[in-house]
């Protein structure tokens, strides 16, 4: 729960059964006003609406493609108008959960696949991080949570390959150096680790897959969207004060270390 009203903004948070709009619908449950940011500008401007008025909470939707950095300006910018009109509460915490996997095995990678897979989840990071954390820092208050996978600390086996394993590892790295550069500023920034969940990522794989996911797994389930978006909202909380730099497992004991 935040006192103060605040902004959650989330990459990646239109796809029906995903992670993202899980999470924007808890961080308005909590009051906080959200902001939406997918691929898709109209959609992301429809699921913004239905929140906010579900939860009566502000909320704005807008186009970005996390890859691309004149689109993530030009988010940033749309998202910054709403909040010096007073549209939107200032931003307080950033969720960036956009990303795409790839099952190809490595030797069948193409050096494009390669780029796509890093540039959505790494480079994409990166950039929406560079683009929103200058006001948090200003404000002295935020919370960045990345979405990395537990594909990253045991090299996939869940359903991603090396491409995957590689963006999302990279993710982690960003994640501990950033927070160790920025801890002064009262912003923190951690990052989720998910097993599977139950989500359409995975769209295209088979019954035998989903099983042998499932047989590794000591709780013998996917996650549900809503126990990650658990863990998100904990970390944007005023609770989650003296977690920085940390990674949150999430993944039903698959992977106990
Ligand atoms: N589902 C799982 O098992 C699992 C496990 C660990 C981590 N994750 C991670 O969680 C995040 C959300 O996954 P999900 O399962 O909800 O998947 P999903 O495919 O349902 O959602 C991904 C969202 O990211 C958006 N997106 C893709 N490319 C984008 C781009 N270039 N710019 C902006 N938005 C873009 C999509 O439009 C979609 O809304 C991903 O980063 C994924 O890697 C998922």
């Amino acid at each position: 729960m935040t006192s103060i009203q605040r902004t959650a903004v989330l990459t990646g948070a239109t796809s029906d059964r995903g992670i993202g709009i899980t999470t924007a619908r808890r961080y308005a449950s909590q009051g906080w006003g959200v902001v939406i940011l997918d691929l898709d500008g109209e959609k992301s401007a429809k699921v913004a609406a239905d929140i906010g008025n579900e939860f009566n909470v502000p909320a704005f939707g807008h186009e970005i493609d996390v890859a691309n950095e004149g689109s993530v300006t030009a988010a940033y910018e749309a998202v910054k108008k709403e909040t010096i009109a007073g549209i939107l509460p200032p931003v307080g915490a950033l969720a960036n959960i956009a990303g795409i996997t790839s099952p190809v095995p490595f030797l069948e990678t193409t050096l494009d696949l390669w780029h796509k897979v890093m540039d959505v989840n790494a480079t994409g990071t990166y950039l929406v991080t560079k683009a929103f954390l200058p006001d948090m820092i200003e404000a002295g208050w935020g919370r960045i949570v990345n979405m990395s996978s537990v594909s990253a600390q045991r090299g996939g086996g869940v359903f991603g390959k090396v491409p995957y394993s590689a963006a999302k590892a990279a993710i982690l790295g960003l994640t501990k150096a950033l927070a160790r550069e920025i801890g002064a500023t009262g912003v923190t920034v951690n990052a989720i680790t998910p097993g599977a969940v139950d989500t359409n990522i995975r769209v295209g794989s088979t019954d035998e897959q989903e099983a042998a996911i499932n047989a590794g797994i000591p709780l013998g389930r996917n996650a549900t969207t809503e126990e990650i978006a658990a863990v998100i909202t904990f970390l944007s909380s005023e609770e989650s004060a003296y977690l920085t730099g940390t990674t949150i497992d999430i993944n039903g004991g698959s992977h106990i270390h």
